[in-house]
């Protein structure tokens, strides 16, 4: 039986999570607060808390679990990316526990975890299939071979669509993290309120920061016209905000499709949390024959179960590293 301890803490979220056999038995997360007072994520606070959560989430894991520590026969941990203060709590944890029981040691990448996600649960994409990674660090079109075989067809060249959801935010005066938000008062506004601009890149690239300026200017013109804008009309500028992101994501999931001839698509990361971009993908699988891919959502944001679950298929293939690993804050798929 392989009983696997997996742990995330590359950003903001302590998770730890144990899978049995291929199937996640639980997954406990310790979410931060702290940052919502500053408008994003410190690394030196998250460290920090990811210090004073990481052992009652494990007890807590191991407990939801209805198994014992000396049941868990590997660890697998986060490597990277991420903030490395953060990574290296959890790294730390594991190669300790991994030394202390004298049990294999796994290094995961979360950004080939968010996509390994849609293996905790059926339906199972089968390889190839195309994955959208969209997260609060990432944003990139993936073509994935097989478990830890993946190409990187475009990703953002400025800001990631989880940091336009949170820059924008932030110049509507709504607290960290925005993406959330932002999706909640979208679905009482009109996305067809204000025109925003979308950028004209050619390849599978993406681009954010052009949509921010052109945000700013907006909200500061009517402003100037009206003070009370931001609070008549949140719901309206938010619909218009996450429609015109979605739309820059689905035009490019579009061509990756067409060009590379894959018809199963996958969103993965915490922005699939988005039920305008969920909504849309399935709209999309419709009208173009696709099969669609949409994690639950628990399983969108931060988790350890899409680490133990990237873990497990590492441990079939006694895919393991010594004590001598250390996390990276960068690494590719
Ligand atoms: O994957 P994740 O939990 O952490 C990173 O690895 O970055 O993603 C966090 C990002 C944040 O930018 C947050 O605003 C965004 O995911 N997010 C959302 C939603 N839920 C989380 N963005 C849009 N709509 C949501 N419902
Ligand atoms: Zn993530």
């Amino acid at each position: 039986m392989a009983v696997i301890l997996g742990i995330e803490s590359s950003c903001d979220e302590t998770s730890a999570a144990i899978c049995i056999d291929g199937e996640i038995k639980s997954n406990i997360i310790a979410s931060q607060a702290i940052h919502a007072n500053y408008g994003g994520v410190v690394p030196e606070l998250a460290s920090r808390a990811h210090q004073q959560h990481i052992i009652p989430t494990v007890d807590q894991a191991v407990q939801h679990a209805k198994i014992h520590k000396n049941d868990i026969n590997a660890v697998a941990f986060t490597r990277g990316p991420g903030l490395l203060g953060s990574l290296l709590v959890g790294t730390s944890f594991a190669k300790s526990f991994a030394l202390a029981r004298q049990i294999p040691l796994m290094e995961v990448n979360h950004m080939q975890a968010h996509i390994l996600a849609h293996f905790i649960e059926d339906p199972k994409p089968a390889f190839p299939f195309l994955c959208l990674t969209v997260s609060g660090g990432h944003t990139q079109i993936v073509l994935v071979k097989d478990y830890f075989e993946m190409e990187l067809l475009g990703q953002t060249l400025d800001d990631a669509a989880g940091e336009a959801f949170d820059k924008t935010a932030k110049i509507l005066n709504l607290p960290y993290p925005g993406g959330p938000l932002i999706d909640k008062y979208a679905k009482e506004g009109n996305a067809n309120a204000f025109k925003l601009p979308e950028p004209q890149i050619s390849d599978l690239n993406f681009s954010f920061s052009g949509l921010k300026t052109a945000i700013l200017y907006m909200v500061q013109g009517e402003e100037k016209k009206n003070p009370n804008f931001l609070s008549e009309r949140m719901a309206d500028v938010c619909a218009s905000v996450q429609s015109r992101i979605v739309s820059i994501l689905l035009n490019k999931v579009k061509k990756a499709a067409k060009e590379t001839g894959v018809k199963q698509v996958a969103i993965a990361g915490g922005v699939s949390a988005n039920s305008g971009l969920r909504q849309a993908l399935l709209d999309m699988g419709t009208r173009y024959g696709w099969e669609v891919f949409i994690p639950k959502f628990e399983y969108c944001t931060d988790n350890a179960a899409m680490i133990a679950i990237a873990g497990y298929q590492k441990y079939l293939k006694s895919d393991f590293v010594g004590q001598d690993v250390a996390p990276l804050a960068r690494m590719h798929v």
